[in-house]
């Protein structure tokens, strides 16, 4: 309530009224998680952010292949401890399912991890795989793709 007051006073100096600042305050609030994760279309052509995923479109069904996740693979993020990524997450999804399953979460430290992280996958059926980045100043961004099954 504290911090809610303090906004509504600081709006109060730039001319807004404090129901219109009371509404946007409340508005962010109500955000859904997926409304918060910025699209891969926000850095097109220059991804800083984005988690690029790389691995096969087509796999055969129970056998191993390489997946990669790097951040920064068109423009270097920054690495430093003030401002770095600190998280990339891997998750699934097979066709016909509608839950989203957890493949790898990587918990990175700043300056001395690369964003970039490998690993093995098995997947049984055509799938999604979804990419998450965190920065610690940027927030968390995504990206994905299909990989089908022979
Ligand atoms: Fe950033």
């Amino acid at each position: 309530m504290k911090r809610r007051k303090a906004f509504i006073h600081t709006a109060g100096f730039a001319g807004i009224s404090a129901v219109a600042a009371s509404n946007l305050f409340a508005a962010d609030l109500n955000k859904r998680f997926g409304e918060v994760i910025i699209p891969p279309s926000k850095e097109m052509g220059k991804e800083k952010h984005v988690p690029i995923i790389d691995a096969p479109s087509e796999v055969k069904a129970g056998e191993s292949f390489t997946v990669t996740v790097e951040v920064g693979k068109k423009v270097p993020h920054p690495n430093t401890v003030e401002h770095h990524i600190s998280m990339i997450q891997l998750c699934s999804l097979e066709e016909d399912s509608q839950y989203v399953a957890n493949v790898g979460t990587f918990n990175l430290g700043p300056t001395l991890a690369v964003p970039r992280v490998t690993l093995p996958v098995i997947i049984q059926k055509n799938s999604t795989l979804y990419a998450l980045g965190y920065c610690n100043i940027h927030g968390i961004w995504d990206y994905s793709i299909e990989v089908k099954v022979e």
